[in-house]
């Protein structure tokens, strides 16, 4: 259907990051047991119920906006959860590189909402929407705050994947 509104387009969005958040809510619960490292399965562990949350956050904007949330199939997300979930397969022998590939798909991930929520914040700030952007907002300093600890955690990932690779040649 086509967009020819602001408020249109903004909805969609939402259907969007909707759709987003349920497959990646999925996929940490499906990368959960796979992951070694303690700092990575807090991460995630932490993630998955805050991403819960978000969800339901997306259902109140909607409510706000007098409508019922649907899905709207995030070929972004499909995309990003798919080439995680070909890389884990791949390093699933190496315990520290599946860890770092939880990782690194876990950021991308991150930074793909982060410029998603950022996208919409703006625009329900342009409609003077302010109950709608504090509800996003809540969900982008989750985001922000997420992609930090996993970036934080990847010195100590690379070192001991690095070890290990010295070890094993
Ligand atoms: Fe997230």
């Amino acid at each position: 259907m086509a967009i020819k509104t602001l408020q249109e387009k903004f909805i969609h969005g939402l259907g969007d990051i909707y759709d987003a958040e349920h497959r990646f809510l999925e996929a940490q619960q499906k990368m959960l047991p796979n992951a070694t490292a303690e700092t990575v399965k807090t991460a995630l562990e932490t993630h998955i119920t805050e991403t819960e949350e978000q969800i339901a956050n997306l259902e109140q904007v909607h409510e706000l906006l007098g409508l019922t949330a649907k899905r709207v199939p995030c070929d972004g997300a499909a995309g990003i959860v798919l080439e995680g979930d070909k890389l884990l397969k791949e390093t699933a022998d190496v315990p520290t590189l599946a860890d770092l590939a939880i990782v690194g798909g876990c950021s991308k991930v991150e930074h793909y909402e982060i410029a998603s929520y950022r996208g919409l914040i703006a625009a329900a700030e342009t409609m003077g929407q302010a109950d709608v952007v504090k509800l996003l907002t809540e969900n982008l300093q989750q985001e922000e705050k997420t992609a930090q600890t996993l970036e934080q955690s990847m010195p100590m990932l690379l070192k001991q994947a690095a070890q290990s690779s010295t070890a094993s040649a």
